[in-house]
């Protein structure tokens, strides 16, 4: 371990430096640690954000590293501001020949500049070729409506902000120039179809499960379906009747999609609740009645703008099980931030993907 010069000199010179030498290697690799914390800061350090009162625990704790690297697709993200037209402006339909008729009353310059966005942003160079029709310029119609629907009548959701003013969703928020979103989800049918009355559909690696053991259907239940999520019972072994028709599955699938919500903002249970009190209403934080809305508008999402145009779709864009359109859930467009893009502004550069009536265009002052 020592040089042979360092043996020899010590057995000449009986006396233990052996224990000495030991500690001051310790010391200085402690110094060396220390001053390298003190120079490059602490890999592990934490941050917490506080989501309740004080003195109940509830905070959300998370790495620095993580909360000070920008969501990477923020950078990729392609703008370009409004031009307010003036009165005359001509308008794209009556220029354009074969312009796509939804957004026919823009003015020739907003027309275009939309168009390109489009294209950028679902990352189909020639998304709406005028005069051309296939399944995407289908699906891109049902597509624009469905996005001024999430920022006019579900602005309680993605536009509540006071502190980050406008927020809201346009294409990228889902597409991040990717054709199909990241982050979507199909129906799995069960693992053992013997498995009567049990949904048989735990124990499998899925995205749908988060890579968990709990079932893999919560998505399906509850943000394509709408069985009831609550659980809690205040008395212990409550015999399972009509007013209390949960099952322990449910409260496993139940679960799930808690787990799912989390990952999908990466935060913690405390983010929405107080975790002493699960079933307590007047005990959760605002950002539970956020994620309230955002259930009933993904159920929205799926039910009313995505299953209608199942049959649209090419085969190869269905899911491989019950040949299903793609669905959305939170972490579509959440994508593992508590604000999507995290709170960038998504509406004041777009008015025309804003509202489902004529687009309202900043003046300048
Ligand atoms: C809430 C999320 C969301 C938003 C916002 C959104 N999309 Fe989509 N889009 C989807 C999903 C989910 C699909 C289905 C994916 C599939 O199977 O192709 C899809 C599919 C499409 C397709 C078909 C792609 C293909 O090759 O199959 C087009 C085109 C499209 N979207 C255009 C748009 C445009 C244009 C906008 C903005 C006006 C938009 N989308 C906004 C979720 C979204
Ligand atoms: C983003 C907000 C959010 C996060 C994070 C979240 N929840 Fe929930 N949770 C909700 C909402 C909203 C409901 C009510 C759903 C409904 O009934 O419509 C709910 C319902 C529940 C219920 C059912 C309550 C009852 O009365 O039976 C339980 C249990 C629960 N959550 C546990 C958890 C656990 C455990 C975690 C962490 C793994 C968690 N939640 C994370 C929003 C959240
Ligand atoms: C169509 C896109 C979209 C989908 C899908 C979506 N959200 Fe959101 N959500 C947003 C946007 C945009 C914001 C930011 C609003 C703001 O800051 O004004 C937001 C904000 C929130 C907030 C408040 C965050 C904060 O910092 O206070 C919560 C909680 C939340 N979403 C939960 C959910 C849950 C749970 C789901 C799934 C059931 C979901 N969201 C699905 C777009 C979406």
């Amino acid at each position: 371990m020592f040089p042979k010069w360092f043996d020899k000199w010590n057995r000449d010179n009986p006396r233990d430096l052996y224990g000495p030498a030991i500690l001051v290697g310790v010391a200085g690799g402690a110094v060396v640690v220390a001053a390298g914390l003190v120079s490059f800061g602490q890999p592990f350090a934490t941050e917490s954000m506080q989501t309740g009162p004080r003195g109940t625990g509830m905070h959300v704790t998370r790495f620095q590293s993580a909360v000070n690297t920008p969501d990477p697709t923020i950078a990729e993200y392609f703008t370009m501001a409004a031009v307010p037209p003036l009165d005359d402006a001509e308008r794209a339909g009556d220029v354009i020949e074969g312009a796509e008729p939804l957004l026919a009353d823009l003015s020739v310059e907003n027309y275009e500049r939309l168009i390109e966005a489009m294209r950028v942003w679902t990352g189909i160079p020639d998304l709406l070729t005028p005069g051309e029709e296939n399944y995407q310029t289908v699906v891109a119609r049902s597509m624009i409506q469905m996005t001024q629907e999430l920022n006019e009548g579900w602005g309680a959701h993605t536009n509540n902000n006071p502190d980050s003013g406008n927020v809201g969703v346009n294409c990228y928020t889902c597409h991040r120039g990717e054709q199909v979103p990241n982050n979507v989800w199909f129906k799995l049918g069960p693992v053992n179809a013997n498995a009567a009355g049990w949904s048989a559909n735990q124990n499998r690696a899925t995205v749908q499960s988060q890579f968990t053991a709990l079932p893999s259907d919560a998505l399906e239940k509850y943000l394509l379906e709408n069985n009831p999520i609550n659980v809690h019972d205040l008395d212990a072994r409550v015999p399972r009747d009509m007013a209390n028709p949960a099952t322990i599955q449910d409260t496993y699938r139940t679960y799930s999609l808690m787990n799912y919500f989390s990952n999908s903002l990466a935060v913690n249970c405390v983010f929405c609740h107080n975790s002493r009190a699960f079933y307590d209403p007047s005990q959760n934080t605002p950002q539970w009645a956020n994620a309230s809305l955002g259930i009933l508008m993904v159920q929205e999402i799926n039910n009313d703008w995505l299953v209608p145009i199942t049959d649209v779709f090419p085969e190869h864009r269905l899911g491989p099980v019950f040949g299903d359109v793609a669905k959305v859930a939170c972490a579509t467009c959440h994508q593992g931030y508590q604000q999507p893009l995290e709170g960038m502004d998504m509406i004041s550069d777009w008015p025309e993907l804003a509202t489902t009536g004529e687009p309202v265009y900043a003046t300048a002052d």
